[in-house]
């Protein structure tokens, strides 16, 4: 991307805002930091935490293959992502605050913890890029239940099995066990861990993204006037294209605390999402944000 604005000062961020009338907001794992949620690749980030478990890349702890293969690696992990009940950041309150103004063309979240709707911004506003937790389904049957019925499970560890699959998964587990003992192991066998297994509908690497996002991102990358990327590394793709394929007359905006050196925005607000963000609307736009933990997110 060519950067064609000449973005010099805060004045320029400020009236960018103002002016705007469908901004397209970016989101990754960054912005829900500040409620304890690690992101991914930082240094203390979840892919930080997957020494133990014997995966090549620690992202495969989201491939679909491996899920199929060994349900218990997810499984012993996912608890460390979890949402916790009604929590939102000042920043998802600031995205909200441009729904309220009738700025907000639509929020592209990579997050899975589903807080933007805690926060109030509607259904319609927001693409879960890459899935969420509030459904899961079996991987066999695709039997749907609420996200939350799974978190007993995830807390402890547990597999959880799809009632309906349940007798059939049995009878297979007889017939593997039966053929082990008389030396007849098929390979094609090899996926028997995951029959009947409750998936939470997360993206997983070797899964197409929603039918949502390729419905929406087309239309949506023409008609914004204002694309704000925040708190995210931008390296899983197709999400990371979306800064691509927005027209070069767009003004970028990227709010991170570290800086994406593989791509080029036309400002650079580096620091704490809620404090850039806070600082910005209270300081220099006079938005005000609403937000019933503020001081406590804030300044922890
Ligand atoms: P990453 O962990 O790759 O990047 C998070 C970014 O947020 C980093 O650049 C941090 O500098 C920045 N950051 C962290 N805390 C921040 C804060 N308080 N304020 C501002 N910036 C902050 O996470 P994502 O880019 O979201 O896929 O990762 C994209 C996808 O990779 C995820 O959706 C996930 C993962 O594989 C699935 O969950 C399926």
């Amino acid at each position: 991307r060519t950067r064609l604005i000449d973005f010099n000062k805060i004045i320029d961020v400020v009236n960018a805002l103002k002016n705007a009338q469908n901004i397209l907001v970016l989101t990754g794992a960054g912005i829900s930091t500040s409620l304890g949620i690690p992101d991914f690749r930082s240094s203390q980030g979840f892919y930080s935490k997957m020494k133990n478990l014997g995966l090549d890349d620690p992202q495969d702890v989201f491939s679909l293959e491996i899920f199929k293969r060994d349900p218990s690696i997810f499984y012993s992990i996912a608890y460390m992502i979890l949402p916790p009940d009604n929590a939102y950041t000042p920043l998802h309150s600031f995205i909200k605050l441009l729904q309220d103004k009738g700025k907000l063309l639509r929020n592209y979240t990579q997050n899975i913890d589903n807080l933007e709707a805690n926060s109030g911004i509607t259904a319609d506003k927001i693409v879960q890029c890459h899935g969420s937790f509030a459904t899961a389904s079996c991987v066999t049957c695709k039997y749907k239940i609420p996200g939350e019925t799974l978190y007993p499970n995830l807390r402890a560890k547990k597999i959880a099995y799809c009632p309906f699959c349940e007798n059939e998964r049995k009878s297979l587990l007889r017939k593997i066990e039966k053929m082990e003992d008389e030396g007849g192991y098929s390979s094609r066998y090899d996926n028997i861990q995951s029959f009947g297994v409750m998936k939470p509908d997360i993206t997983f690497f070797g899964e197409n993204l929603p039918e949502r996002y390729h419905n929406t991102i087309k239309e949506d990358v023409r008609h914004c006037d204002l694309l704000i990327t925040i708190g995210t590394s931008l390296k899983v793709a197709p999400v990371s294209d979306i800064v691509n394929k927005v027209p070069n007359e767009v003004p970028q905006i990227l709010i991170n605390r570290d800086p994406i050196n593989h791509c080029e925005f036309d400002v650079e607000l580096l620091g704490y999402c809620d404090q850039v963000i806070t600082w910005l609307c209270g300081n220099e736009v006079k938005w005000n944000i609403d937000h019933k933990d503020f001081d406590k997110i804030l300044h922890s």
